[in-house]
């Protein structure tokens, strides 16, 4: 409204605007076409060189949802980890804690359908977004997620996976902490934690730590990122007295700890 005010009182403020629109949606448009190119090009290549590298291929042949959720680095590194985990044959199933419209949850699918896995995939999420801030996610960045940031429907996670063509995860909606422990694996493989804050943090690892296999890999989103604090915060105090204390390694905003 008040940008309307503004344009019909200043025509040339208006066409000022206009044209940096116009400049913006031509960047954009380059941006996507020259992306559009490198993967035409990056593709072509893999079929030259028959590279049958699983995860690049995944990561070549599928789009990712446009939620904003997750990089396609990021989806990198939780497809390498769960690919070793498949291939070690580790006991037990698979968990994403905070799954949202399931940008993550697909590839996950995917890889376990090549395998032709039979470890259950489990998804959970309260689909009413963050829940409240605790004083250790406060941070001083211009980015700031509060509470019910990231809220979805349980609806459109099974709508994704229909579009897609694969099977549906086992959802699980509710609070990590609330939900009853028969609602989580007794083994679990492989977790990923992509709660965002550090209550949500802490409430995954209560309810998955306990249940994880020996070598069984745990990836958290967010961490050591300035803008979720206290996603690493709740990493360390939960872990402060466990044999994997200060273990976590870290890579392009995502931890990796692997079970003792
Ligand atoms: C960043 S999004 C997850 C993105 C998802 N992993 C992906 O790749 O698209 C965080 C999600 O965690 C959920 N969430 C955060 N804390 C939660 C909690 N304590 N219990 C249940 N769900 C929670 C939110 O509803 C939100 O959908």
């Amino acid at each position: 409204m008040e940008l309307l005010d503004i344009k019909r009182k200043n025509p040339q403020l208006s066409r000022i605007i206009k044209k940096m629109y116009k400049y913006v949606s031509l960047n954009n448009y380059i941006t996507f076409k020259l992306r559009a190119i490198k993967k035409f090009l990056k593709k072509l290549f893999f079929r030259m060189t028959k590279n049958n590298n699983i995860v690049e291929n995944l990561l070549l042949n599928y789009e990712i949802l446009d939620s904003g959720m997750i990089l396609e680095n990021h989806l990198r590194i939780i497809l390498t980890n769960l690919k070793k985990i498949l291939d070690e044959n580790i006991d037990g199933d698979i968990v994403e804690l905070g799954c949202n419209a399931g940008s993550t949850s697909l590839f996950i699918q995917r890889l376990l359908n090549i395998y032709k896995s039979n470890k259950q995939f489990h998804v959970y999420d309260s689909f009413e977004g963050l829940p409240e801030k605790h004083n250790e996610d406060m941070n001083n960045e211009e980015r700031q997620y509060k509470l019910g940031d990231c809220k979805t429907k349980k609806e459109i996670l099974i709508n994704n996976s229909k579009l897609a063509n694969i099977k549906l995860p086992k959802i699980h909606v509710g609070w990590f902490g609330k939900l009853p422990d028969a609602e989580y694996p007794k083994k679990i493989a492989f977790a990923f934690f992509d709660g965002d804050f550090y209550t949500s943090i802490i409430d995954s690892f209560n309810k998955v730590y306990p249940r994880m296999s020996t070598k069984s890999i745990l990836l958290i989103h967010d961490y050591k990122w300035d803008v979720l604090p206290g996603v690493e915060k709740a990493c360390v105090d939960f872990l402060k007295d466990k044999p994997e204390k200060e273990s976590i390694v870290y890579n392009n905003r995502i931890g990796v700890m692997i079970k003792k």
